[in-house]
């Protein structure tokens, strides 16, 4: 929730920053240039109406709101709760005047790419296929990035990165934390911890008779239903930096 009190409000060519008095958090609303003139009609937040920096505002008070349309000559607003990189093509439409905005934590990495999520404090980014990279080299490209693999460990937080993926229309496997040795029982995150999120294809988890350690993937076609897959897949993966709270 928004803290009464001074908002400062700076502006500086397409960023308007809101420095929190709480914590350290800055959020920010930036616009995404390559999205202009495409409009999502989303019904789950109504119209608002005003300045640019009284609509980012208002959005960012939103606990689910991760983006918003904002057309200035309409001085009208939506707020969103997905945030998009690509433009999908099966979502939204062709509407000259509108402009989308990203909001942003300042403590997200400042590699393009990455989106922020208040409901789940943490920023996320997801990396297309790269044939001369597996799943070995994943939590490393993360870590560089300030994170670490995503962990997917709950209904609420699957059902949103699957929302997210949608956009990028993407068909392949999509990698994420978890792994396992068949001669054990449970699954493990990267720091050791078990499991207890699943969210299974009903034909896995399946017997691997080649090898004795299994990653997790999730594509898109399944509805984005897990399945065990050997470590030497090359596969699309998504990164993720937790926001701490100070
Ligand atoms: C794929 O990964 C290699 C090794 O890190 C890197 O040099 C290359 O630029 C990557 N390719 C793409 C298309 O990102
Ligand atoms: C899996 O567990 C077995 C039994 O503990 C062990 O011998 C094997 O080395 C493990 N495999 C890997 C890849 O860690």
């Amino acid at each position: 929730m928004l803290e009464k009190g001074t908002l400062m409000l700076l502006f500086c060519l397409n960023l308007i920053f809101f420095p929190w008095l709480e914590g350290t958090a800055v959020l920010k609303g930036e616009n995404q240039v390559h999205l202009k003139d495409w409009f999502i009609d989303e019904p789950f937040f109504p119209f608002a109406h005003g300045s640019l920096a009284a609509c980012t505002s208002y959005c960012i008070t939103m606990d689910e709101s991760m983006s918003m349309f904002y057309n200035g000559a309409a001085q009208r607003c939506i707020c969103i709760n997905t945030g998009y990189i690509e433009r999908p093509s099966a979502l939204g439409q062709s509407v000259a005047g509108w402009n989308y905005y990203l909001i942003l934590d300042e403590r997200c990495p400042r590699e393009s790419g990455y989106v922020y999520s208040k409901i789940f404090h943490s920023c996320y980014k997801f990396h297309k296929k790269n044939s001369s990279l597996s799943y070995d080299d994943y939590s490393t490209i993360c870590e560089n990035e300030g994170g670490e693999l995503m962990k997917i460990d709950s209904e609420k937080k699957q059902q949103h990165i699957a929302d997210f993926l949608d956009q990028f229309e993407y068909t392949k496997l999509i990698m994420f934390q978890g792994h396992h040795n068949t001669s054990e029982l449970h699954w493990y995150y990267n720091d050791g911890s078990i499991m207890s999120y699943f969210n299974w294809h009903p034909s896995q988890p399946d017997v691997s008779l080649l090898y004795d350690e299994e990653a997790i993937g999730m594509k898109s076609y399944d509805g984005y239903k897990w399945h065990d897959i050997w470590f030497n897949f090359k596969r699309a993966f998504l990164c993720e930096r937790r926001i701490l709270e100070y």
